[in-house]
């Protein structure tokens, strides 16, 4: 079997978690790079010894050498520093935008037909900053948020609701931060809008738990940020991505006018095949959500101009 390469950079609890994945599935081969040697070999050492139980024959390698990643179809950043409870992820542009910087240059160096996908926070950010540092056309980078944050707000649902996940039809837009946008007006439980089975007040605080959920799990965790959804959501965005699913995901994306956006990566509900990000699909918003939605483009925009500040571009 012809299997897709995989770069993966950052060998921490996100790009393990990926890679680990990955290889479980048998159709990957995955190339993990992090400046810590030991810490990618010995993961990518312990993956690879794993497919041995379930009969999977990726290759899984790991270094500090980018070398290994030579010829990926895909390369996901999740290098950089995470955050520590009671920090924001904007706290983290300065460190991350220099890190994420050397690495799509040393990405491009290997790869140059690579479709990237950012992880590393903030996640608007640092997409951007792929953007401009590879010189990629637009369709061939993005940012993981709405993935991640739509499997929140449909954990919420479920635990209020009692419903399987398989009846809940949701999304949430915008940047990946506290004023992320989950879009109320067009979720369905069952066929049933879900301004039908819940009151206001009640629908309030899934928004806010939504919005919270990331901060959630880092004042448990306390040394770092979630792990096992995010992995599990750029999963989902690579398998539309290389076998062409053409699912219709929340992903962080230049945005050229849509929704009346411009210049700033922000997350969107995006059509993922082959060619990357194929289609930015526009829907429609009730008053509420829009005002959202404006309130979380200002904060992203802020957001890049500090970028544009600290780095050159
Ligand atoms: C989170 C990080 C990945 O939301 O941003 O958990």
């Amino acid at each position: 079997m012809r299997r897709i390469k995989v770069t993966i950079v950052g060998a921490g609890n996100v790009g393990a978690t990926v890679a680990n994945i990955l290889a479980l599935k048998g159709m990957f081969d995955v190339a993990m790079v992090d400046i810590d040697r030991d810490l990618a070999k010995g993961k990518s050492l312990d993956i690879q010894q794993q497919c041995a139980l379930v009969g999977s024959d990726s290759r899984v390698e790991g270094s500090n050498d980018y070398s290994i990643t030579e010829g990926s179809s895909i390369a996901v950043i999740t290098a950089g520093i995470a955050r520590k409870p009671g920090m924001k992820r904007e706290d983290l542009l300065k460190t991350n935008a220099e890190i994420v910087k050397q690495v799509i240059e040393n990405i491009r160096n290997y790869s140059p037909e690579a479709t990237i996908i950012v992880v590393t926070n903030p996640v608007d950010a640092m997409s951007y900053l792929a953007y401009k540092v590879s010189g990629l056309p637009k369709n061939k980078v993005m940012g993981m948020g709405g993935v991640l944050d739509t499997a929140r707000f449909m954990y919420f649902i479920k635990t209020k609701l009692n419903v399987s996940y398989n009846s809940i039809r949701a999304m949430v837009i915008g940047g990946h931060g506290d004023e992320m946008v989950p879009l109320i007006s067009s979720t369905y439980i069952g066929n049933k809008p879900i301004r039908s089975l819940l009151s206001e007040e009640e629908i309030n605080e899934i928004v806010i738990k939504t919005q919270q959920g990331g901060a959630e799990i880092v004042s448990l965790l306390k040394t770092g940020s979630a792990y096992y959804a995010p992995g599990m959501s750029v999963v989902r965005m690579i398998e539309s991505i290389v076998f062409d699913k053409k699912e219709i995901l929340p992903c962080s994306v230049m945005c050229e006018g849509e929704y009346g956006i411009n210049d700033i990566f922000f997350g969107l509900p995006i059509k993922l095949g082959k060619n990357g990000v194929e289609e930015i699909v526009e829907v429609e918003l009730d008053s509420k959500e829009k005002e959202m939605l404006s309130k979380s483009v200002e904060s992203v925009k802020s957001t890049i101009k500090l970028l544009k500040e600290l780095i050159t571009l």
